[in-house]
């Protein structure tokens, strides 16, 4: 594997989640596959779940870690090409990532959209820049419009807790401050569409996400239809997609909130969101608290993701 951005990278999808749970059961069994060979973390923003599973998936695979902070003690980058470079910005990130190459195996970076191009965001500019000259496999650790890791994680868990051979998955909107990437509910649908469940997404009108990862997916503009049976509900918030509002709030509908209420429409429904989650916004503190909310499984299922897909570049060096 030489580059991991989307789901189509793990191949097999059913595969990739046994090799997953194998790799569970026993996760030091492929230390010699990073015996002398580093991995590199970039990070342009910040992270806590992403940055410490990964580096533990490095190190259970045996090798050896190093983390960037680019915007915490590296260079300012510029990362437009034609630029000049008369401004605050020290280094051009067109020679910063080949550096950055010749000193590790492995390249994951974190690059969030910034939501001030689209087409920037959505040709995932930087993510790619790096896939382009760093000469080094590279993966995301969530990029402008997707977050493959986490979305894998998410499955992996799914697959542990489904009680039916094909469990009802909702992926809904939730109200929030501030304005978030579409990267999560992007690689989550990517992954439920090609998994085997019933995946309905349910968000208010204007929140509609790219085609391209909603595919086929039915969305229910009512979020108490789109509950209704469900065996599992994923919330997260995202700012509006579509032109002319990409990037933007159209509203923090705190109806929207997962509530006890909204979990008993369900079918008994486990609770899932990546985390960091806005409390009494997103969720209430009963619901993120209570039996059936399996967050932090699914976080600890962050380094179990990683691991697979850092095992298997490191099968393809
Ligand atoms: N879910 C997730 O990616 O968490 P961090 O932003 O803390 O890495």
């Amino acid at each position: 594997m030489r580059t991991y951005t989307n789901v189509k990278d793990l191949g097999d999808l059913n595969l990739a989640v046994k090799e997953a749970l194998e790799i569970k059961k026993n996760r030091y069994a492929y230390k010699h596959l990073g015996e002398n060979k580093t991995l590199l973390m970039v990070f342009f923003n910040s992270s806590l779940r992403t940055r410490l599973s990964t580096q533990k998936a490095g190190m259970n695979l045996g090798m050896n870690t190093i983390v960037l902070d680019i915007n915490q003690g590296a260079w300012k980058l510029e990362t437009e090409r034609g630029v000049i470079m008369d401004g605050d910005k020290t280094e051009h990130i067109l020679e910063a990532i080949p550096v950055m190459g010749s000193y590790c195996d492995l390249i994951g970076v974190r690059a969030f959209a910034q939501f001030e191009n689209k087409e920037y965001d959505y040709n995932e500019t930087i993510l790619n820049q790096f896939i382009q000259y760093s000469g080094k496999p590279v993966f995301s650790m969530e990029a402008a419009t997707g977050h493959p890791l986490q979305a894998f994680a998410d499955l992996i868990t799914i697959e542990e807790y489904k009680k039916t051979n094909r469990p009802k998955v909702v992926l809904t909107w939730a109200p929030h401050p501030k304005a978030l990437p579409q990267a999560v509910p992007n690689s989550f649908a990517d992954f439920m569409n090609e998994a085997n469940v019933d995946f309905v997404i349910t968000h208010p009108e204007g929140y509609e996400l790219d085609p391209k990862f909603v595919r086929g997916a039915k969305v229910e503009y009512d979020q108490d239809k789109a509950l209704a049976g469900a065996d599992f509900v994923y919330a997260k918030n995202w700012a509006a997609y579509t032109d002319p509002n990409y990037g933007k709030i159209l509203s923090k509908d705190r109806s929207w909130t997962i509530s006890s209420e909204k979990m008993a429409l369900t079918n008994d429904a486990y609770f899932m969101h990546c985390l960091p989650v806005r409390r009494n916004m997103i969720v209430t503190d009963d619901v993120i608290e209570s039996p059936r909310s399996i967050v932090i499984p699914e976080a600890a299922n962050r380094e179990i993701s990683a691991q697979t897909v850092i095992k298997r570049m490191l099968e393809s060096l």
